[in-house]
């Protein structure tokens, strides 16, 4: 059997990134209206200071106003709190986005569930899992999720009947990605650390979604020939074949042999990745256009 079909993650968000600049144009030109998006860092994290260096940078490219705010380590909760409740209030800001994790001082779900649930772009907020959870459509869905959904869509079309097998149950990933898989017409199974047979039920499933963390766990005998691969790990492992000292990203998938036998996959990187941060400014567009009463676009 021939390889499996790369999706190609990078462009498919380039895509995605140009109709969002293009409907943001258009939402000035026609009604004055300029999406805005706040980011907000809590501490020194460097991951999470690429990330959100990456999606002010995206969303200016994109026509829309960044506001970051960079606070420190040892900022308190009710400060953290204060900062969300005036950018509720700001009517520049559609869009709000805290980075996570936050230090350990902070409640990270109290945090969460101040930030108004229609600016919520992160769809972390109860009202909006709850939402997606019932399966209504204004929902504010989580962009990792969003973003692989979107490549299965375009690489599968119909999605209805196929069985899908969700590896990882955590909030941002596994359980959004499994409501939104059954809002397909997917059966679908999420497996976690305690499945048994964990093998055997990858091995069912038309897709997979591993979202766990750990790398290169899923085996190339563990797909279902055909099967179309998506992989949201992003584990930074040593890679002393670079030189000394060196890491390299590698999925939650062993990709060289996974390859082999899927229909389709996603690499690492360039798969999955890019998809998050064009999925958070189609997220704000969307937020900025139901603010004003517009019909949201289909993006
Ligand atoms: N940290 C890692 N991924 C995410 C994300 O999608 N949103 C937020 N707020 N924090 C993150």
């Amino acid at each position: 059997m021939a390889d499996a079909d790369i999706i190609n993650g990078k462009a498919f968000a380039e895509g995605l990134r140009h109709r969002v600049s293009e409907e943001a144009a258009r939402l000035k030109a026609d009604h004055g209206l300029v999406p805005g998006l706040a980011v907000v860092l809590v501490g020194e994290d460097p991951a999470s200071q690429v990330y959100v260096r990456n999606k002010g940078k995206q969303t200016v490219e994109a026509g829309m106003q960044s506001f970051e705010h960079k606070l420190p380590d040892d900022t308190g909760q009710d400060e953290l709190l204060a900062l969300v409740h005036r950018l509720n209030q700001d009517h520049a800001v559609h869009g709000i986005l805290v980075q996570l994790p936050l230090p350990g001082h902070i409640d990270e779900k109290a945090v969460i569930d101040a930030i108004e649930t229609a600016k919520d772009v992160d769809g972390f907020h109860v009202v909006n899992t709850g939402k997606l959870a019932i399966g209504t459509n204004d929902a504010m869905v989580p962009c990792t999720p969003l973003g692989c959904l979107m490549m299965l869509k375009d690489k599968l079309g119909s999605l209805s009947g196929k069985k899908a097998l969700v590896l990882g149950r955590s909030n941002i990933v596994g359980k959004p990605m499994a409501a939104l898989l059954l809002k397909e017409n997917c059966t679908v199974t999420i497996a976690h650390s305690r499945t048994r047979n964990l093998a055997d039920e990858c091995r069912a499933a038309d897709i997979l979604v591993a979202a766990v963390g750990r790398p290169r766990m899923v085996k190339g005998d563990w797909i279902k020939p055909g099967a179309v691969v998506i992989d949201v790990g992003m584990n930074r492992i040593d890679a002393p074949e670079k030189g000394e000292g060196k890491t390299r990203l590698v999925g939650d998938v062993d990709f060289d042999a996974a390859v082999r036998v899927a229909g389709a996959i996603t690499p690492v990187p360039g798969g999955v990745g890019p998809m998050t941060i064009a999925c958070l400014l189609r997220n704000t567009v969307v937020a900025a256009c139901s603010q004003k009463g517009l019909e949201a676009p289909d993006l």
